[in-house]
């Protein structure tokens, strides 16, 4: 055998091995959804939402439809819950439910603290500081900055993007790359991380690696997947 024949079962062989390397060097950013990643807000949300379906008559509303409302903006949230029932309302009527769901879940959040993030994902934070790999929030969320500063997460972040920044909502990858924007990155060199299926698609709409957590992690199709933030079984895999 020639020495390039030697060369080229060589770099076969370990084209995947060569590969890994180049993708663990492209990860200069993480980006964090917030709800359901970061802090357990995902579950308020479900509480608050819940209210408001038997409010308007609703009683059938439950966690398989709340699923579906994870990483959803409000308006197309209220949808999700307006389809159980049968009546129709106006968009006006449909904005002041939105509004009386966001009251109840506000109402929730005034208890919010430290104790309420999710196992992990203050250690993953620092533990990408540590790295020099930078980290921000892509959360279709309104109430993202009030959440952040009562869970005292603010410090370990470097830029947030929320539902204030965007008018686009997951799975359109907006929020995402204004984050990366933000970051001064390409959505190339991030990854971001995620546990509704609207923001996996958001991720790969705009071009981003991804690593799904949370209850539907193992169904979602991440690049990388973990239960949460605590068992991510290697770090050095991913980045
Ligand atoms: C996402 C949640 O993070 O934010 C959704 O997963 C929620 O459930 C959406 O509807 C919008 O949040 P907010 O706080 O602006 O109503
Ligand atoms: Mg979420």
């Amino acid at each position: 055998m020639t020495f390039i024949n030697h060369l080229r079962t060589f770099l076969s062989t370990n084209r995947k091995i060569f590969l890994q390397e180049e993708e663990k060097k492209m990860i200069r950013g993480v980006i964090f959804d917030l709800d359901g990643v970061l802090v357990s807000t995902d579950e308020l949300h479900y509480q608050a939402w819940k209210r408001l379906a038997n409010e308007l008559g609703i009683m059938d509303f439950g966690r398989k439809d709340n699923e579906r409302q994870r990483g959803v903006s409000r308006m197309a949230s209220l949808e999700i819950v307006l389809e159980k029932g049968t009546k129709k309302y106006t968009d006006e009527e449909k904005r002041a439910l939105a509004e009386k769901k966001n009251d109840y879940y506000k109402k929730s959040l005034q208890s919010l603290s430290p104790e309420d993030v999710l196992p992990g994902a203050k250690e993953a934070l620092e533990m990408l500081r540590e790295r020099g790999v930078l980290t921000a929030v892509g959360s279709a969320s309104k109430n993202a900055p009030e959440i952040l500063e009562r869970i005292e997460l603010m410090p370990l972040l470097d830029k947030i993007s929320c539902g204030l920044d965007i008018t686009r909502s997951k799975p359109d990858p907006e929020v995402f790359l204004v984050a990366a924007e933000k970051l001064g990155l390409a959505p190339e060199d991030c990854l971001v991380v995620e546990d509704s299926a609207a923001g996996i698609q958001a991720a790969r709409n705009g071009g981003m690696k991804t690593l799904a957590v949370g209850p539907l992690s193992g169904q979602l199709g991440g690049d990388f997947e973990a239960r949460n933030l605590s068992s991510v079984e290697n770090w050095d895999e991913i980045l």
